[in-house]
């Protein structure tokens, strides 16, 4: 039992410590004098011989400053991935009756059975082989928390991994914390292909010789990343042959990050390297139940593969966070049972493709240039037609300024005309990330009317286009 001891004590919790003892916080109001008085105690501890290097260089996340940027401007915020939607009605009662079942206790390290037997039915057919929901299968705290498990478990310090650009930005911070360091691989598009309107996924490509030239005696792992966000991109069967190829030559584990294998839009069809030739036994894949069900907050993500990878991974996961919460999962479980019979997928499918021609639509009409996308929820947008003011972009603050023209684009944007999206540069290595100097991503998880303010404030852009 511990004790906050302040003044003019009002209200008094009982809260159960997690080994059934009781401790009692009291929660105080403090008088203005008294605040006063305590920040000049509560000087902040100088930390310059404690934090970690691990921590130390992370930078602001993109993902903060352009929702403290949004809320400023009170833009429509097409940045973030989130559902701008409800979740599906039978995910949410699934949740509900999961609380009312009681399942409330911790789950199993691997993950509750029923969603591990959910995730087996439901994967077997589309990995053409039988997933054993007791060796095959780890549930984990999100996708994210099921990457950087990954790395906790294979990556040695200075040991390398492959990333293709432009790349999920967690996994960087994943890598680095767990000692390892990232050799960088940038998508490239033929340079005789103009993106002066808009143009396919499929004509970025990653140059497997400029990849292989990149592994070294260092390297462990390829992380891949398909459907892909930012791009849109799909890798082809042919082009998955490849990087398959390349990491069976060198050996290397391939992680494929795959949590919006359940978005992809005709005629494009997803197909997972871990299903072709002898790919399996060196492959993770990754799966999220925020993307597959519009549920980002419950946290619930997966991981497939063969037993010997699955179980150092889970020897990781249980030492980060032991399990993943229970109620959540035997909500996902449900969800993924009803699935299999009420056609959920197919029509969040139909529904995303919606959104996604409306928004190229109405690019095609302000004239902005774009990447077609034929996975995920994300549009790239060239942004080298746009000509700002030049009062109205000169005004800007230096910590954006300090990120790059992109930053500045997307920071011009949210201030004049209302609307967030997210600068690619954040997506590539400093070395390369001239690439996206004029490349911003729009997430289309929004319901059509929010798409709609959103392209009525973008009208303004059409002057500026030229
Ligand atoms: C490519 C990719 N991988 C992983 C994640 C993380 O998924 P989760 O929310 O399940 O951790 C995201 C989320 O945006 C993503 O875009």
């Amino acid at each position: 039992m511990f004790r906050l001891k302040f003044t003019h004590l009002l209200k008094q919790y009982t809260l159960t410590h997690h080994h059934s003892s009781k401790c009692i916080i009291y929660r105080s109001l403090i008088t203005k004098s008294e605040v006063k008085m305590s920040s000049n105690k509560d000087q902040p501890l100088d930390l310059s011989n404690f934090v970690s290097q691990r921590v130390a260089n992370l930078q602001d996340d993109v993902w903060s400053i352009f929702s403290k940027v949004s809320a400023q401007f009170q833009t429509i915020n097409l940045g973030q991935g989130f559902m701008g939607f409800p979740a599906p009605d039978f995910v949410k009662k699934a949740l509900v009756e999961a609380t009312m079942n009681d399942i409330n206790q911790y789950a199993p390290v691997r993950g509750l059975p029923r969603l591990c037997n959910a995730l087996s039915n439901n994967y077997s057919p589309l990995f053409k082989r039988q997933l054993d929901p007791n060796t095959n299968i780890l549930i984990t705290t999100g996708a994210n928390e099921g990457i950087f498990s990954v790395f906790a478990a294979f990556i040695k310090d200075g040991d390398e991994a492959i990333f293709i650009e432009p790349y999920f930005d967690q996994y960087k911070p994943n890598l680095e914390m767990n000692g390892g360091v990232p050799i960088y691989c940038p998508l490239r598009k033929d340079e005789s292909i103009s993106f002066s309107s808009k143009l396919s996924s499929s004509v970025w490509k990653l140059d497997i010789a400029e990849m292989e030239s990149k592994i070294t005696s260092k390297t462990k792992i390829i992380v891949l990343n398909t459907p892909y966000n930012p791009v849109g991109k799909i890798f082809t069967e042919e082009e998955l042959l490849s990087i398959g190829k390349v990491a069976e030559k060198h050996n290397l584990i391939i992680l494929s990050d795959e949590v919006y294998d359940r978005l992809y839009f005709a005629p494009a069809t997803h197909t997972r390297i871990a299903a072709l030739k002898n790919f399996w036994r060196r492959t993770i894949t990754v799966g999220s139940a925020g993307k597959s069900f519009g549920v980002t907050g419950w946290r619930v993500g997966w991981l497939i593969g063969p037993e010997n990878l699955i179980k150092y991974v889970m020897g990781a996961h249980c030492r980060i966070c032991f399990c993943t919460s229970s109620t959540m999962q035997d909500a996902v479980a449900n969800a993924f049972e009803q699935s299999e019979t009420n056609g959920f997928f197919e029509t969040q499918i139909q529904e995303y493709d919606e959104r996604r021609k409306y928004l190229m639509d109405s690019f095609d009409d302000i004239g902005l240039s774009y990447v077609i996308p034929d996975g995920a929820y994300f549009i790239l947008v060239n942004t080298e037609k746009i000509h700002p003011s030049a009062e109205s972009w000169e005004d800007c603050p230096d910590f954006i300024k300090e990120r790059g023209f992109n930053y500045q684009m997307c920071y011009w944007l949210a201030k004049n005309i209302g609307v967030t999206a997210i600068p690619c540069s954040e997506f590539y290595s400093a070395d390369n990330s001239s690439i996206a100097d004029s490349l911003i991503r729009f997430a289309f998880c929004k319901p059509i009317e929010v798409l709609k303010q959103a392209v009525e404030r973008m009208q303004k852009l059409k002057p500026l286009i030229q």
